[in-house]
């Protein structure tokens, strides 16, 4: 376990409890899928953000936990929403919950945790709480909109892309960090160095992810690997990819997103391809200088030594992370 994970692993406890105990239902279906996804595991990444930064402004109330667990459960529920239009079979390295309950349960138990989120973040009674996390719940469906328009998008700029994946993932992150600003009471400039720390390092995150897509080691993902090729979702790597190759190539680029049947025996080839291009290294050097944007916020914010290190760390192996 990392350092971070370590500094919060008794405040992260209440987080959990309070999120076993926001998806209890009458319906019994509802906790049902909400703990076989729950006690899969997950990084929990985003509520530690909540409870590092609310540590690194020195809180020292109790609504740190509610929003971190709020965090989460918006995360859980974009997730359940996002295997529905993904067509996930897999998820945290087990049969997605819509293999075993089917596609109308999944959403409709993403809508009973994003409810619960919102419950969670009203006994915060801050305003300015809210208004960041109702936006970044509006950014993620947006980012996921944007982003099913896009499949198959072969000349989406870079800048397109950005869009997607700032508002589909980087924005939670942001606002995991930014609220504790809000609920310490700190002056405007902190509050934007802390939204700029998770900012860079959700789109680190999201880089990263997408590199791995192709790049991870079989199974360590806990997700099907080359699925963004497989199910035709144009992400860096593929758009990159697609501006260096020859003419020729580009037409086989094109034929694969056209058969779906061609693209299993096709995939190391891409990805042979991707290496050969630079994409894979240039897109490592991509992750690394959004860490080191989400450093230098980091670096901008005052806050216990200890937390300050672990946080670092964090940063640093991430950028390097497997899974
Ligand atoms: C998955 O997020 C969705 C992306 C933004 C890539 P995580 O990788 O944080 O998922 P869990 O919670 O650890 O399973
Ligand atoms: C995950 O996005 C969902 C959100 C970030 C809202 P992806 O579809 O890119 O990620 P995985 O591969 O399913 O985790
Ligand atoms: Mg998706
Ligand atoms: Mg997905």
């Amino acid at each position: 376990m990392d350092t971070l994970s370590i500094l919060f692993s008794d405040e992260m406890k209440t987080v959990e409890a309070l999120l076993s105990k926001n998806i209890s239902s009458g319906i019994a279906l509802i906790p049902d899928l909400s703990h076989y996804l729950l006690d899969a595991g997950g990084k929990r990444i985003r509520p530690l953000l909540t409870l590092a930064c609310a540590g690194l402004m020195g809180y020292e109330g109790e609504l740190h936990y509610p929003l971190a667990a709020a965090v989460e459960c918006i995360h859980t529920a974009t997730l359940l929403h996002d295997d529905v239009v993904d067509q996930a079979e897999e998820r945290r390295g087990k049969a997605s919950a819509r293999l075993v309950w089917g596609n109308s349960a999944n959403v409709l138990v993403g809508d009973f945790l994003f409810s619960r989120a919102f419950q969670l973040m009203v006994e915060t009674k801050t305003l300015k709480v809210l208004e960041i996390l109702a936006r970044a719940s509006s950014r993620i469906a947006e980012g996921e909109v944007l982003q099913l328009l896009s499949l198959k998008n072969l000349t989406m700029t870079e800048e397109h892309y950005f869009n997607i994946i700032e508002r589909k993932t980087a924005e939670l992150f942001a606002a995991a960090c930014e609220v504790t600003g809000y609920l310490a009471q700190k002056p405007q400039d902190t509050c934007d160095h802390l939204r700029r720390l998770g900012l860079h390092l959700g789109l680190a995150f999201q880089l990263q992810d997408d590199l791995l897509d192709y790049t991870a080691a079989g199974g360590s993902l806990g997700k099907t690997i080359g699925k963004d090729f497989l199910e035709g979702k144009v992400t860096w790597p593929w758009l990159t990819l697609y501006q260096r190759v020859s003419p020729s190539e580009k037409t086989w680029m094109q034929g694969l997103m056209d058969n779906e049947d061609q693209r299993p025996s096709a995939l190391p080839q891409m990805i042979q391809l991707m290496h050969s291009h630079t994409v894979v290294s240039d897109m490592e050097s991509l992750v690394i200088h959004h860490t080191q944007r989400a450093e230098e916020a980091l670096h901008a914010l005052a806050g216990p030594k200890a937390i300050h290190d672990a946080f670092g760390d964090i940063l640093q192996s991430l950028a390097h992370r497997q899974h």
